[in-house]
């Protein structure tokens, strides 16, 4: 707010200077130049994961993880199932208070579908050490075609905070040879 009122009303309206055009179009440009890359980038970029998610009921989701994995259990790591679905298979992985569950043992070289949604709140899904977040909300199944081509022991970290137990909700996932 001003003391005073300003002495010259159209105080829009003054003179531009040249090298102030020059940095204005320069600006407008880039911009156009950061949008279009973010279309390329799409399309060309190796980090993009697919864009399927679907909206879901966290009960249904619940269930149709639960159901997936108690079929295909081969053993349990601290009260979470280790689960080794058959390759080309939907696998769900759930987003909880404070846990990622459950665990799977995956094929090195072979497709798999990988659901992943929240049955609470929002969490984000990182896996470690290769750099893919995705948002993980209630009521969205979000659905990647992924093909592991390393085998291995990878961490999957919470990077949404989620309460107090955000710090604790670590979970993993094994590719094997
Ligand atoms: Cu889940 Cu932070």
């Amino acid at each position: 707010m001003s003391i005073h009122p300003p002495t010259e009303r159209l105080w829009w309206n003054e003179p531009v200077a040249r090298a102030e055009k020059i940095w204005i179009t320069v600006a407008f440009l880039w911009g156009l130049v950061m949008f279009f890359m973010m279309i390329y980038w799409h399309v060309a970029g190796k980090q993009n994961l697919s864009n399927e998610a679907y909206r879901i009921d966290p009960a249904v989701y619940q269930q149709r993880a639960v159901d997936a994995a108690v079929a295909h259990t081969v053993r349990d790591e601290a009260g979470i199932p280790v689960v080794k679905p058959p390759p080309g298979s939907d696998i769900y992985l759930i987003a909880r208070l404070w846990q990622w569950w459950p665990i799977f043992e995956l094929q090195k070289g072979q497709d798999y579908r990988l659901h992943i949604s929240s049955v609470d709140w929002q969490h984000g899904f990182s896996l470690q050490p290769v750099n893919i977040n995705l948002q993980i909300h209630p009521g969205y199944d979000m659905v990647l075609t992924v093909t592991p081509d390393q085998a291995g022991e990878y961490g999957i970290v919470c990077n949404e905070f989620c309460g107090i137990g955000h710090h604790m909700m670590v979970g993993k996932m094994y590719v094997v040879e």
